[in-house]
């Protein structure tokens, strides 16, 4: 199965994509977390994204269609991938689906999930991440076990650079001109699926199996 999930930064992408990954077995991938290692390693790649994500802008479409042309083409991603992240304008979308129609894989689904601003700043001021694993945590919603610590490996837990209310508002705006027209995109190929992000963790991820015409799992959830 080949996913989209659209909706604003802070709705539970990431948390989702991470869900059914595990579920489906196949690979979440984020442009985000791609993007935040070739920061980490120093690559040419990640000094020049590095700025760029501080500010809460969009890194150039010929950078990212590049990243995920090699990662789609790996062999994790030959039974389908979720895409977080990614597509983020129409340009990328339409880079996206000539990738895909060589290959004659379309896209299944786009999940659009949906929250109002006051809850997604809310969730983005109480996110930390581990910066060794990539579990992702909040400190109202879905905190960890012990103090700021991560519960897979005890690091110590980070706020995002880009978590800055500066950066929040900004991404928030590009989203509104650039990635919200997405959902007309998807909706005119028929694929498009709406979520309610503004529900519990386990009640969106029930929600995207419904939609994406899965059975509910059962279980609670900690970090992804
Ligand atoms: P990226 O890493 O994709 O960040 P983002 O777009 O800002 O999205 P977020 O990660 O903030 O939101 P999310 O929906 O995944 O939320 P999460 O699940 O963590 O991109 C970072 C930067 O990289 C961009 O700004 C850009 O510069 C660059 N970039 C990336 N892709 C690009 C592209 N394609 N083109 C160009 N540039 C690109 O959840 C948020 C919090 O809420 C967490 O604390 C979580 O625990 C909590 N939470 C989640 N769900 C729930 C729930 N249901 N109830 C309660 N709490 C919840």
């Amino acid at each position: 199965m080949r996913v989209v999930f659209l909706g604003p930064q802070g709705v539970g992408k990431g948390t989702q994509a991470a869900l059914l990954g595990a579920r489906l077995a196949i690979p979440a991938l984020s442009t985000g977390d791609m993007l935040r290692a070739e920061v980490k390693a120093g690559t040419p790649l990640g000094q020049e994204a590095d700025a760029i994500m501080k500010r809460g802008e969009l890194v150039p479409d010929e950078i990212m269609l590049g990243m995920i042309k090699k990662r789609i083409s790996e062999p994790d991603a030959v039974r389908g991938f979720i895409l977080d992240g990614f597509p983020r304008n129409i340009a990328q979308a339409e880079g996206l689906d000539a990738l895909l129609a060589e290959e004659g894989r379309p896209i299944d689904a786009a999940i659009r999930f949906r929250a109002p601003r006051e809850l997604l700043l809310k969730r983005l001021s109480g996110r930390r991440s581990c910066p060794v694993c990539g579990s992702v945590y909040n400190m109202e919603t879905n905190p960890p076990r012990k103090d700021e610590l991560c519960d897979k490996d005890g690091t110590v837990l980070v706020q995002r650079p880009d978590d800055s209310e500066e950066a929040i508002n900004r991404r928030l705006d590009i989203y509104v001109t650039q990635t919200k027209p997405l959902s007309t995109y998807y909706e005119a190929k028929g694929v498009l699926k709406e979520v309610d992000g503004t529900r519990s963790i386990e009640q969106v991820r029930d929600d995207v199996a419904a939609a994406l015409g899965l059975t509910a799992a059962s279980s609670r959830v900690g970090a992804q």
